[in-house]
């Protein structure tokens, strides 16, 4: 598509996606600003609108782009519209092999980005307002379009026992995962925390046959007293992602005390590739420096995604000796179910 100026309507760039072969056909972001027209960000601003059009309008879900090391003008460009770099990769370009650096934008929840305009920053909403606010349609969103899937692989993933364990579920919500785990444990009692009353109070409805086998209560799980050595398995369920690394590892930290030698914790969450970890990170960076200068822990929903192995690393740095991935392919791809094990002396 051609980049035209608004006021005389003559073409000073080019701009357009199209699939790369070389790059297993991902979609790239096409941008050129003819020499004379260069530094009056109308590459930022024709990105901008080829970017809004190929996630609203053709529904992509990741942009690439490739530049040449050299090229730091459109480098500059292409990171201020929020992609990542990836890596260099060598590519054949007008008939020989050349060095090209690879970026990566995915499409996130809310656009235009906060890299995008300081003045149209989304505002994060306080955590407990948030799931209160959305606790009654909670269970309809997340077990809609094959959701429940990942309830049924958390189940999975919860040791057969008929014994009365103990288990502690933090950030249990609604409690959609509680079926999953009693299918395994039935004599389970479960310790069910979180901030949002709303949320606890259809837990509560939900479960009412089961009621003599639930402990509910509404805290944060940053702040609450976990007893020492008390559980024999501690669940997490789409909870953790709305924390930065140094806050889990406190948490996790915690979870690893309250467990009995012996004693599992398995989490269920999202999960990304390295660039959309730093999309999201970048992100959430920005938009709280903008709120405010001192923001408590878990004090606003955000989500701050880790990879795979940043996650495992975190539970290995709060004690746990055996981290084992068990499932790659939760959340539409983007989540994983871990299981750490606290050692026996
Ligand atoms: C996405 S929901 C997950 C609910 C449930 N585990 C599931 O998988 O459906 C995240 C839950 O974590 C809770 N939460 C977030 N931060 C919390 C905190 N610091 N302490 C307790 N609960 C928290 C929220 O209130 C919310 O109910």
């Amino acid at each position: 598509m051609a980049v035209e100026l608004k006021s005389t309507g003559k073409c000073v760039g080019l701009v357009g996606v199209a699939p790369k072969r070389e790059l297993n056909n991902e979609i790239m972001i096409l941008l050129e600003v003819t020499d004379e027209y260069k530094n009056n960000g109308y590459a930022t601003e024709a990105g901008k609108a080829i970017i809004w059009w190929a996630f609203e309008q053709t529904r992509q879900d990741m942009l690439s782009a490739i530049i040449k090391p050299e090229n730091l003008v459109l480098r500059r460009v292409i990171e201020k519209l929020g992609f990542v770099y990836c890596d260099t990769r060598i590519l054949p370009h007008d008939g020989v092999e050349s060095a090209f650096d690879c970026f990566k934008l995915y499409h996130t929840d809310y656009l235009p980005g906060p890299e995008w305009d300081d003045n149209n920053l989304y505002l994060p909403e306080n955590m407990a307002a948030f799931f209160d606010r959305r606790a009654l349609g909670y269970n309809d969103h997340m077990l809609s379009g094959g959701g429940i899937d990942d309830y049924i692989k958390l189940g999975k993933s919860i040791p057969i026992t008929q014994e009365p364990i103990s288990i502690l579920d933090i950030g249990c919500g609604t409690g959609i995962e509680l079926n999953y785990i009693w299918e395994k444990a039935p004599n389970a009692h479960i310790t069910c925390i979180d901030l949002s009353r709303k949320m606890l109070n259809i837990l509560l409805e939900h479960h009412q046959d089961k009621v003599e086998q639930i402990t509910a209560i509404q805290a944060s799980y940053l702040s609450w007293e976990y007893p020492e050595s008390t559980f024999d398995m501690v669940v997490s369920s789409m909870t953790m992602h709305h924390f930065w690394q140094d806050e889990k590892v406190e948490i996790y930290k915690k979870i690893y005390s309250t467990l009995r030698e012996g004693g599992v914790y398995i989490e269920s969450d999202f999960i990304v590739d390295a660039p959309l970890a730093e999309q999201y990170s970048r992100r959430y960076k920005k938009i709280l420096a903008h709120v405010s200068t001192k923001v408590s822990p878990g004090e606003y929903h955000i989500d701050i995604p880790l990879t795979v192995n940043e996650q495992t690393g975190l539970l290995c740095d709060a004690g746990f000796s055996e981290v084992k991935v068990l499932d790659k392919c939760i959340n539409h791809g983007r989540g994983a179910i871990l299981r750490a094990i606290k050692s026996r002396m």
